[in-house]
């Protein structure tokens, strides 16, 4: 059985997100939604809020499942016996980052494989920050989150 890991910070998932687990969910046994605790990111979802907009977002996927780690991603692959990692590249210019993340991660942990898939082009310009500035300033996000991601972020900045 072949797990992947597809990590991230998700502040939210978005349709993008969603399109990569499931093409990779047509491509592994297992696919594991990793929200990381620690990413660099100020956040506007906590850990646990994320990991249950995601679950809401991909219920009815059944090899998939989500969970939230607080160390480094290769300890955390190991533990839960995934051998690959899965990135989404949405354009040329994700490229310098995700070379510098999965060069790091080869070095961690060499064995396990980081496989690059592409999002649906109509998701291509998506990013968590771009949607979280829409909803601040009270735009339409419908086209970019699953309802449950739309309702909860229009909560948060009614906060
Ligand atoms: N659709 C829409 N948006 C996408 C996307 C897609 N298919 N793929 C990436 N993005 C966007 C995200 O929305 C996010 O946008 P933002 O910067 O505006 O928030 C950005 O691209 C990348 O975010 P994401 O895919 O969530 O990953 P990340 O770069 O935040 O995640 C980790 C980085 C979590 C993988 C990395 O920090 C990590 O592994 N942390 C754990 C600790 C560790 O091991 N550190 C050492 C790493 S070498």
């Amino acid at each position: 059985m072949t797990v992947a890991i597809y990590p991230g910070t998700f502040d939210p998932i978005t349709y993008g997100h969603m399109d990569i687990v499931k093409r990779a969910a047509g491509l592994f046994d297992q696919v594991i939604v990793a929200v990381a605790a620690y990413s660099g990111k100020q956040t506007l979802f906590s850990v646990p809020e994320r990991v249950t907009l995601i679950q809401q977002a991909l219920a009815g996927l059944s090899q998939v499942t989500v969970l939230a780690f607080d160390n480094l991603l290769v300890d955390f692959a190991k533990v839960q016996q995934a051998s690959i990692i899965i990135r989404g590249l949405r354009a040329v210019s994700d490229l310098d980052y995700e070379f510098q993340l999965a060069r790091m991660n080869q070095q961690l942990a060499d064995g396990l494989e980081t496989l690059f898939l592409m999002p649906a082009e109509q998701y291509a310009y998506l990013s968590s920050t771009l949607i979280r500035e829409v909803a601040r300033l009270h735009g339409d996000i419908d086209a970019f989150v699953h309802p449950a991601v739309a309702s909860a972020m229009r909560t948060k900045f009614k906060e």
